[in-house]
């Protein structure tokens, strides 16, 4: 069996019905498959609703169950539950990308095909070929894109590899996407270019990151100019102005002793979606995603959904203003971790974060925060406060998966041990835990995650 015919397979079972609920994830990823499989139900002329939950666990299950839905197509989650979908009697299509737990009929699921699910495929990607199974959906593969790197799934090669990489060549024939290689600083469609540099957390640049004044005086330097009528932007400079800031930001890199590998990092392959207009936010993939994250982790799923579905009015604009406070926050949780350091125990390192980052962004910054503690070492953990317990988020890098680590695995096992529950992939996991079991968490923890760097 192929991936596209356990899709087809899907297909026919969501084809037998008038509705279906789709319950999705907050993130990009989540957001993006949910608008893929609500364009492509839209299109087959099958109602639906969607519905968002921050973790698919036995509470949010039984609430959809008791709904007593007529179909329900879980997207970008649903793995880690898929006995319990089966003994709940949900009639379920299930389309994600983690590591599955348990069987299910309807599990389209690329780890079952070898494909990786952290790497090579989205949640977003996943949807992508049900919807193709579905109907004539290829110009959804834009949404894919942006999905797959909201998941930074890009990230470990300097562009999109596997399964991706068929479902961004669909959408370049169908001309919805380009790819090229360019500078990866974020918000080259959108910010002057003093803020590309004021804001480059990876790589970090000495004596510019941070500082207003030094970006823009880099860029005088360098003998670009600032403004035409407008500030400009990456995307007003001529392609030799392009060229020649690049090979000065990587000369400064190299003088001021930023790692190698770091500077190569400036520069990788960005996504273009053609049909969205020049300049704003959702022409390229990556600040596409961050806007959707800007909306779905601060409780405004269906603005983001809004925006996926093609409104660019009132929730677009609502939007843009969630991502200002969204990028405020990611600054101030950096400076929080700068701040209040990393503790290190033999086989991780953490930091907890109290009530000063809020559990939805946490791993983000976890995430962000790597490229600023300096020991590679040793995968990062992060606490937040939740709700009633501890919200826990994990990333890892490719270093220590090579030599065995498995976060996903480490997290869930060790969390289930102090009565919560988690998951996910093997370089970034998250879970909930109660309030009073961080120590006895991090101590498990810390044992698993040494087993699996002793045995890789
Ligand atoms: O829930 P989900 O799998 O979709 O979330 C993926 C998260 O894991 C992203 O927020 C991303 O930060 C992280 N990740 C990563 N590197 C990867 C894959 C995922 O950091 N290769
Ligand atoms: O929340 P965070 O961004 O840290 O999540 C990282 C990964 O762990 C995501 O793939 C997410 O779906 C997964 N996760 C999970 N169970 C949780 C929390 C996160 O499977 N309770
Ligand atoms: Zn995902």
């Amino acid at each position: 069996m192929t991936l596209q015919s356990a899709a087809a397979q899907c297909a026919d079972h969501i084809k037998k019905h008038e509705s279906a609920l789709v319950v999705s994830h907050i993130d990009a990823d989540g957001l993006t498959s949910a608008a893929i499989m609500g364009k492509a139900l839209e299109r087959a002329g099958i109602e639906y609703g969607t519905r968002f939950v921050k973790q698919l666990d036995m509470n949010a299950l039984t609430e959809i169950a008791d709904q007593n839905p007529e179909l329900v197509i879980f997207t970008d989650l649903g793995s880690g539950m898929l006995d319990a979908i089966s003994s709940l009697k949900i009639n379920a299509v299930i389309s994600d990308h983690h590591p599955p737990q348990g069987s299910h009929d309807r599990n389209l699921n690329p780890h079952l095909f070898g494909i990786n699910g952290a790497t090579e495929i989205s949640g977003a990607g996943m949807t992508f070929f049900l919807a193709s199974a579905l109907g004539s959906n290829m110009d959804l593969a834009d949404l894919a894109i942006v999905g797959a790197v909201g998941d930074l799934q890009h990230v470990k090669h300097g562009q999109l590899v596997g399964t991706n990489r068929l479902i961004l060549e669909e959408g370049a024939r169908s001309s919805v996407l380009r790819y090229e290689k360019d500078l990866l600083l974020f918000g080259k469609q959108t910010r002057p270019i003093f803020k590309l540099l004021q804001y480059s957390s990876d790589p970090y640049l000495p004596g510019i990151t941070g500082s207003e004044d030094a970006s823009i005086e880099f860029l005088k330097r360098t003998g670009i100019r600032l403004h035409g009528e407008k500030w400009r932007r990456w995307i007003d400079l001529e392609p030799g102005e392009k060229q020649h800031l690049v090979s000065a930001l990587m000369q400064y890199c190299l003088s001021t002793g930023v790692k190698a590998s770091s500077v190569q990092r400036l520069v990788g392959e960005v996504y273009t979606l053609l049909r969205e207009r020049e300049g704003t936010e959702v022409r390229d993939a990556s600040e596409y995603s961050t806007l959707l994250n800007a909306t779905a982790r601060y409780d405004h799923a269906d603005i983001g959904l809004a925006v996926c579905m093609g409104d660019r009015g009132k929730n677009f604009e609502e939007a843009c203003d969630l991502l200002d406070e969204h990028r405020k926050n990611l600054v101030e949780g950096l400076n929080l971790i700068k701040e209040l350091g990393v503790m290190k125990m033999e086989n991780l390192q953490y930091f907890d974060s109290g009530n000063r980052i809020k559990e939805t962004i946490v791993g983000i910054v976890a995430g962000m925060s790597a490229t600023f503690i300096n020991n590679k070492n040793l995968p990062i953990i992060a606490f937040a406060d939740s709700d009633g317990g501890v919200k826990v988020s994990s990333r890892g890098n490719y270093d220590l998966i090579r030599k065995g680590l498995n976060l996903g695995k480490a997290i869930s096992e060790a969390a289930k041990e102090v009565g919560g529950a988690g998951g996910g992939h093997d370089i970034a996991a998250g879970a909930y835990i109660p309030g009073g079991a961080k120590t006895e968490f991090l101590k498990i923890l810390n044992l698993k995650i040494g087993e699996q760097l002793k045995s890789g």
